[in-house]
């Protein structure tokens, strides 16, 4: 796996990575063998068990994959974090990535020399949908959104909640940057890029946005800052299979 993947990234390729974050009491036991004391404590604040074996085995599997792709131990990985709180190798790998996981699902994004922001939400109904929107994204969105018919809200919800929490993740910012000092917008004639646009309407080239589809209820989206690479979105990890081949 290690060199396929390596040669693939270093053609600009992205790599979406899926998996279930609830597993077998053994899968996540071998899991938190990988993870260092800092993360098992972090692992110990979470109050729910359901969120601290997400965390153990999103923390986990990222570490066995890193491992895959670096030739390393999952457990000698080394992370350093941004003052925001995204996580980075700490070696000069080139390789970047990005976690991220609503309920029973988690999304990892890999590419090479470029910043990279995934973001994954479980589409359900809000009751306070349009309250949030008009809250929380530009007066343009929220409105786009309110004129949709009340079935198709949800989707129009979520799918733009993930593409702009994509692009925060991507330059590390996280909510200290306002959802709505930027808008997400559809690129006309090129369906599935978008381009980001601020409130002086200037277009910025140097990023790229897709809607990713990973499963039927999920809305996800990437961001990344360079044009449109080429995507490999990889079938559901099997965790026994990673965690016994790594
Ligand atoms: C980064 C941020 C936007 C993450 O949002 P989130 O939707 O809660 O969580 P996600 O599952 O998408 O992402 C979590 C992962 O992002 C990464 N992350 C943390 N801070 C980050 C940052 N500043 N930039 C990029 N990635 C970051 C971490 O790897 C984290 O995974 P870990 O906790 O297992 O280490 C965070 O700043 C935040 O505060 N979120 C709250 C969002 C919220 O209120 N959502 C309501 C949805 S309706």
């Amino acid at each position: 796996m290690q060199a396929r993947c390596i040669s693939e990234l270093s053609e600009r390729q992205v790599h979406i990575w899926t998996f279930s974050t609830s597993a077998e009491n053994d899968v996540v036991a071998k899991c938190e063998r990988v993870l260092t004391s800092d993360e098992t404590g972090r692992a110990a604040q979470f109050r729910f068990s359901g969120d601290r074996e997400s965390f153990i085995l999103t923390r986990g599997v990222l570490r066995h994959l890193l491992g895959c792709y670096l030739g390393l131990h999952p457990g000698s990985i080394q992370f350093e974090y941004s003052s925001n709180g995204k996580a980075a190798l700490a070696s000069d790998s080139g390789l970047q990535f990005n976690v991220a996981h609503s309920r029973q699902m988690a999304a990892i994004a890999v590419t090479a020399g470029c910043d990279i922001g995934i973001d994954l939400e479980q589409m359900r109904t809000l009751p306070d949908l349009g309250q949030i929107a008009a809250r929380f994204f530009c007066t343009e969105e929220a409105a786009e959104i309110d004129s949709l018919p009340e079935g198709e809200r949800a989707r129009a919800f979520f799918t733009c909640w993930t593409r702009k929490e994509a692009y925060i993740k991507a330059t590390a910012e996280g909510l200290s940057r306002p959802l709505n000092s930027f808008r997400v917008m559809k690129q006309p004639g090129e369906p599935g890029n978008l381009v980001l646009q601020d409130h002086e309407a200037t277009v910025s080239e140097s990023w790229t946005l897709h809607d990713l589809h990973l499963a039927p209820d999920y809305a996800a989206a990437i961001a990344y800052r360079d044009r449109p690479r080429p995507l490999s979105i990889f079938p559901a990890i099997d965790l026994a299979q990673l965690i016994d081949i790594s």
